[in-house]
């Protein structure tokens, strides 16, 4: 069953309850954990791989939203990628960090907006396509990765490898399923091919075959898509057997998405009409 849960509001701890946290023995314990926890990824060579990665977009964010975190207090994964949100967001220098996940007790609201000041809000920043904003999904399921890139068209996020995470399904399932999804994996595939008018299909004379599953054709149509390219950067030291953060960065990649140039949208969109000017005017037979 997916783990994607639409449209759910949070309830917050009142003025007393945050009151009553901020002295609560647990509270305490997570908070010295989470400092604990960021310490010691500051010190690991899977940090130093991450300052790598982002250095070249780090002067083009200016803002984290933090989606799919799980609950922090409740769970140890949750915990540590919430230390690697902290990490992530010194050394970017930002201090706006907006988080959600269905799933944050009053606790976690506590943790995360009274402690560590980030906001706890359901939608995002309010932005048509956010270009200055960086993602970080630990583990976020497809649907949720496919809304976002729907809705707020990131450039940039940290998340599922998003090949490793769909490989399970054929391409045309994914393309089915999920199409913004398999446009993006599209991009990273070795020759993308885009349909366009002057495509023709060889005829091949070869023998099919028998008992090989041929994938079908599909039609992988960018008109309407804001992606471009895909530049991707996995971390060999995110997951080692001996690590005490287990796999709460198991998969973790970095995905650089460059748009698609506004004059190749307006031109794909001109050339449909084109078309259909065509169509209209050739009598039919
Ligand atoms: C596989 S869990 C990952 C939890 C944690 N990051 C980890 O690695 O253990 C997926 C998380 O996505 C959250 N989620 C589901 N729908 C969401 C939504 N619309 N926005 C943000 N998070 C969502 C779920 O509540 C769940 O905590």
């Amino acid at each position: 069953m997916s783990e994607y849960v639409e449209n759910y509001e949070l309830e917050r701890p009142s003025a007393a309850e945050i009151e009553t946290l901020a002295c609560d023995e647990n509270v305490i314990k997570t908070i010295t954990k989470l400092q604990a926890f960021q310490s010691q990824l500051h010190a690991s060579k899977f940090i130093t791989e991450c300052h790598q990665s982002l250095h070249p977009i780090k002067p083009k964010v200016s803002r984290i939203r933090c989606l799919a975190l799980g609950s922090p207090v409740g769970s140890k994964n949750a915990l540590y990628q919430l230390a690697f949100l902290a990490e992530l967001a010194s050394f970017l220098g930002i201090n706006e960090v907006s988080v959600y996940d269905p799933v944050f007790t009053k606790t976690d609201i506590y943790l995360l907006e009274n402690h560590l000041k980030y906001s706890v809000t359901k939608g995002g920043f309010g932005k048509v396509q956010d270009l200055e904003t960086l993602y970080f999904m630990p583990h976020a399921p497809l649907e949720l990765t496919q809304v976002l890139l729907d809705s707020e068209k990131p450039l940039y996020f940290l998340g599922n490898d998003i090949l490793a995470h769909t490989d399970r399904y054929t391409k045309a399932k994914l393309h089915d399923k999920y199409e913004t999804i398999s446009l993006l994996v599209h991009l990273s595939e070795d020759k993308p091919k885009e349909k366009s008018a002057d495509d023709f299909t060889p005829v091949s004379r070869r023998k099919k075959k028998k008992n090989v599953f041929v994938e079908p054709e599909i039609n992988y149509d960018y008109t309407n898509s804001y992606l471009g390219k895909l530049q991707m950067t996995r971390y060999k030291e995110s997951f080692k057997k001996d690590s005490d953060w287990g796999n709460s960065f198991s998969d973790l990649a970095l995905h650089v998405i460059e748009p698609r140039l506004e004059s190749n949208r307006k031109d794909d969109v001109d050339a449909d009409k084109k078309d259909e000017e065509t169509k209209k005017s050739t009598p039919e037979l």
